[in-house]
């Protein structure tokens, strides 16, 4: 679909960035109190949004008291002075010495038109100009598994932390840590070597979602031997051993459920609509080589101590419920290696070789405890060197309506695939009984309930903090009213719609004219676009930047409400201004919404 817009405008724009009227104003107060009271060093003024005024500083009384002066004769001290003819038009003492300041119109207007004027996408927003390299471990599911709502968390906050990063100008290098190593792969091999039948019976699957559910049918028969007959699990242990030595005809095997799992896989993500490339899938397996040298080098440094026969790393503070310490073992006792030797090899590629200074996991909270003690052991080990961040972006569990995990009624684990194309479907219906009115053709309408159906999923997930547990409620999530994906997709459409209805008239920024209330409000919300997206970056923490889209189609209602836009009764400059923050609105609703990896189709 061309669609200019998605995923977003980058490189070849204008690229100048637009200093916001908030951290202006920050450099020009904190200049001020500093000029205003020369002994105090650099003082910050404590600046807010503000709804008495369109920002309040609070740090001047907090300075006042540590000197003990006069709150009131500081704040007139420090309006004074401020430049002449910068953005303020008015600052008032409130109170004990809060500082309530007023912006020109014009200061509002002129820095939305540079925003404005900055490539289609860009939005006057920075690119850093001495990005770091930041390895974003993802969607990573298990071969010859089903993937899950688990699944589904990391790919879709992994992706929009992805996009933002990637927007921000950072460096980034996407590993998806697939399950494709271990045991259960011993497991299943010598399975289907005991039961040759079941190779037969499934080689008719040849499209990935068939090839899976077969592969994940026999991964439960073969899970079910392994646990109730110890022989098979001697024998599956064996095979093991002979998958990592390299026997090629077990390596064979392996390959192929690898290979049609990530054909499955990858269709899945085509369904979310995220690139996926297979370049960056650098499974447990892509590890195998450096596990041996990993334990030694933890052995030789005396990081790790052998401890009933398994090589172990020890903790003060991780004990289990009888007082004992709880380690990390990186070897077991019958020589294998496990997911924490797999881990550890993974942060020395990704600093040594992929020169990462930041290191993002996109994985469920139960597995905190096994990152705390991977990254401490790399940092025991000198692997995790002290200018490299690691960080868990841990998230919480999807549950369903009655507030419990989500499961079928049969308590089986839910498939992703089949929770997608419900959204999809719901949405669907929900897109066409509008359609008519909007003129959408029958494609349009399947795109579009595509693109509603797989926004509400991924709004849903990303819009509560990723910690939390949230509840997967299709009824809700494709809901028009509150705070979803489609709510947003119609703010979008809407103003698109008015932007085609304008004929001749454009969107045109005229400085000079004074702004209703309601217009500054969005002004200043618009101006934010840059602030969020850093601090969104900084902190991983995507649900701020849907908190911000929110809030911003919601303001764009309220000054729709109160300001006529294509009104007879308007001067052609009032349009044309009232058109340039139609515009200016559905830009950065546009750009939001697809660094959070969600389309705004143009007619809804
Ligand atoms: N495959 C794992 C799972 O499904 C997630 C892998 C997380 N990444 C990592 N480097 N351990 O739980």
């Amino acid at each position: 679909m061309a669609d200019p817009l998605y995923p977003y405008g980058n490189g070849s724009q204008l690229m100048a960035s637009v200093t916001s009227l908030a951290s202006t104003l920050q450099q020009q107060l904190a200049d001020a109190l500093t000029a205003a009271l020369p002994d105090a060093g650099t003082a910050d003024p404590l600046l807010r949004r503000s709804d008495r005024a369109d920002f309040q500083a609070n740090g001047v009384l907090a300075l006042a008291k540590k000197l003990k002066g006069n709150p009131r004769e500081l704040a007139s001290q420090v309006t004074a002075a401020l430049p002449a003819g910068g953005p303020v038009k008015d600052i008032e003492v409130s109170g004990p010495g809060f500082l309530n300041i007023t912006l020109t119109d014009r200061a509002i207007t002129e820095t939305l038109a540079a925003r404005a004027s900055d490539g289609e996408g860009r939005l006057g927003v920075p690119s850093a100009a001495d990005p770091g390299t930041t390895v974003i471990d993802y969607a990573q599911p298990n071969v010859a598994k089903e993937m899950h709502v688990g699944h589904l968390r990391s790919a879709v906050i992994g992706d929009a932390m992805v996009r933002i990063l990637e927007f921000t100008g950072e460096n980034v290098v996407r590993r998806h840590h697939i399950g494709d190593w271990g045991t259960q792969f011993g497991m299943l091999i010598q399975y289907l070597t005991e039961h040759p039948h079941e190779l037969d019976r499934r080689d008719g699957a040849d499209d990935g979602e068939a090839a899976m559910s077969s592969l994940n049918r026999l991964y439960k028969a073969s899970r079910v031997l392994f646990d109730s007959d110890e022989e098979f699990k001697a024998r599956s242990r064996d095979r093991v051993v002979a998958l990592q030595a390299g026997d090629p005809q077990t390596l064979a095997m392996w390959q192929r459920f690898v290979d049609e799992s990530k054909i499955y896989f990858y269709s899945v993500f085509d369904k979310l609509d995220m690139d996926i490339h297979d370049p960056d899938v650098v499974g447990e397996s892509g590890y195998n080589d450096m596990l041996e040298e990993t334990c030694r080098i933890l052995e030789e440094t005396g990081v790790a101590v052998r401890s009933e026969g398994a090589l172990c790393v020890f903790f003060d503070d991780v004990k289990g419920p009888d007082g004992n310490k709880v380690p990390l073992i990186v070897k077991k006792t019958n020589g294998g290696y496990g997911y924490a030797a797999t881990d550890l090899s993974a942060i020395r590629d990704r600093v040594r070789n992929l020169k990462a200074d930041s290191l993002v996991y996109v994985v469920d909270a139960r597995q905190s405890l096994h990152f705390k003690m991977v990254f401490e052991t790399a940092r025991r080990a000198g692997w995790l060197g002290e200018g490299v961040k690691a960080h868990q972006l841990a998230f919480g569990t999807v549950l369903g309506k009655d507030g419990k995990p989500f499961k079928t009624r049969e308590g089986e684990t839910v498939r992703l695939v089949d929770l997608l194309d419900e959204a999809i479907d719901r949405a669907t219906a929900v897109v066409r009984e509008k359609a008519a009115k909007v003129g959408l053709t029958e494609e349009e309408i399947v795109e579009n309930g595509r693109y509603v159906g797989i926004g509400a999923v991924k709004y849903a997930d990303l819009s509560t903090s990723a910690v939390r547990d949230y509840k997967f409620d299709l009824d809700q999530m494709v809901s028009l009213n509150g705070d979803t994906s489609v709510y947003l997709q119609y703010a979008y459409a809407r103003i698109r719609s008015i932007l085609r209805k304008a004929g001749d008239a454009r969107p045109v920024a005229h400085p000079e004219l004074e702004l209703a209330p309601a217009e500054r409000a969005l002004g200043l919300h618009l101006d934010q676009f840059g602030e969020v997206l850093a601090e969104v970056a900084a902190g991983y923490e995507p649900h701020k930047l849907a908190a911000y889209l929110y809030q911003l189609a919601s303001l764009y209602t309220t000054f729709y409400d109160q300001c006529h836009v294509l009104s007879e009764d308007n001067p052609a400059e009032v349009v044309e201004n009232r058109l340039f923050l139609c515009d200016l609105t559905a830009r950065t609703l546009h750009q939001g919404m697809a660094l959070l990896g969600i389309r705004t189709p143009e007619r809804l």
